[in-house]
């Protein structure tokens, strides 16, 4: 039988919508030793987790770890602890990922009010006072970077709105979390969770999720049981918190990777980080025009981390990407949904928002376009 061999992946800058290149220090973080998932090396290391992620997310929440799986598990985690058949929960859908949390929600037996805008454009506070007037859903879900359309929704006021409607705030913070403003505890989110491959820049497989101890109650004393056994918070603290019983065998050398990537954003410094991502955005925006080129999602909300640059019209937008791929080694994303052949995604996340980068594609996008 004829084996194939070792796979070297090729040497590809990463600025479409995630992953996004991890530092090397992280990559090395991948190929340390195994430990046993309850040696007390690893579970010293777990501690240190997530007292980072409680840094990171801004938050003194107890029950703050991440989960074992890409963001969507952490977007499962938190409906599926929340939500039992017959509540009453507002999604709001801006793009694919509030698309993605109602579906979800439908499939916890919720009765789904969605509130929408058109794809590109925020989420206005007054929407959802409107939708929750008279009515006191149990949650509130919101998509706080929504990397299909590059558009960021502040969360505090509509955290503000769910509070005095008597429901939950659940917040995606999948892209935002590392390249921009996330305040856990000062906006009060209830639950969060986000993702490792964005501006956390670890490769995907982790989900950091946090509730807050009013969610945890609630995740604790539900009529039902969580239909999920995987994502049960009640199991899943038994081997996060002190008990340190078994639940699953922990992905031992993907939390060493996420250890040395808090670490790394932590000795950046939260402010300094946010600083440089929105200085590579401008940097891109300021180049991107001299192109005649722009930015499709709503101005004043334009996220950092995920650009959505126009597509010129009579541009074959699938052919420049492969160019830059094949010629220039430069990973971007295509348009999703109703932006689909509009937009490109640009990620300038974690370790890819260099200035660097920034004129590695201006320059790459410049020479494909003169032809
Ligand atoms: C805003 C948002 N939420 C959720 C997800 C799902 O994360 P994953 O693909 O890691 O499962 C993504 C992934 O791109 C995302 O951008």
């Amino acid at each position: 039988m004829q084996t194939s061999q070792a796979f070297t992946p090729p040497n590809r800058l990463l600025l479409g919508p995630g992953p996004s290149d991890a530092a090397p220090s992280v990559l090395t973080a991948l190929s340390k030793p195994l430990l046993g998932h309850l040696d007390p090396a690893f579970i010293g290391m777990m501690e240190e987790i997530k007292s980072m992620l409680r840094q990171i997310f801004q938050t003194e929440n107890e029950m703050t770890f991440p989960v074992s799986g890409t963001g969507s598990a952490g977007m499962e985690f938190c409906f599926v602890n929340l939500i039992e058949p017959g509540d009453d929960v507002v999604v709001c859908i801006n793009g694919v990922f509030g698309m993605r949390m109602a579906d979800l929600a439908i499939r916890c037996g919720a009765n789904v009010t969605k509130v929408e805008a058109p794809w590109g454009e925020i989420i206005r506070p007054e929407q959802v006072k409107e939708a929750v007037a008279g009515k006191s859903p149990k949650l509130i879900a919101l998509v706080h970077a929504e990397t299909s359309t590059g558009a960021l929704t502040p969360a505090e006021e509509i955290s503000k709105i769910a509070h005095d409607a008597g429901a939950l705030m659940l917040l995606d913070t999948v892209t935002s979390l590392g390249g921009c403003e996330v305040d856990i505890d000062g906006w009060s989110i209830d639950a969060v969770y986000s993702g490792t491959q964005k501006c956390l820049s670890c490769p995907p497989g982790l989900a950091p999720v946090s509730l807050s101890p009013k969610a945890l109650k609630i995740a604790n004393n539900r009529k039902t049981q969580v239909q999920s056994w995987y994502l049960d918070v009640n199991l899943l603290s038994g081997y996060w918190g002190t008990e340190r019983v078994y639940h699953h065998t922990a992905p031992i050398s993907m939390n060493y990777a996420l250890h040395e990537s808090l670490r790394l954003v932590l000795e950046e410094g939260l402010q300094t980080r946010w600083a440089r991502h929105k200085a590579n955005h401008e940097k891109l925006a300021a180049g991107l025009k001299k192109l005649g080129l722009g930015i499709a999602s709503q101005e004043g909300h334009q996220l950092w981390q995920l650009n959505a640059v126009t597509v010129p019209e009579e541009t074959d937008e699938a052919q420049v990407r492969k160019r830059l791929l094949e010629e220039y080694q430069i990973e971007v994303g295509a348009g999703l949904g109703p932006m689909k052949g509009k937009i490109w995604r640009v990620g300038l996340m974690g370790e890819s928002s260099t200035a660097e980068n920034v004129d590695r594609y201006l320059d790459a996008m410049t020479q494909i376009l003169a032809h």
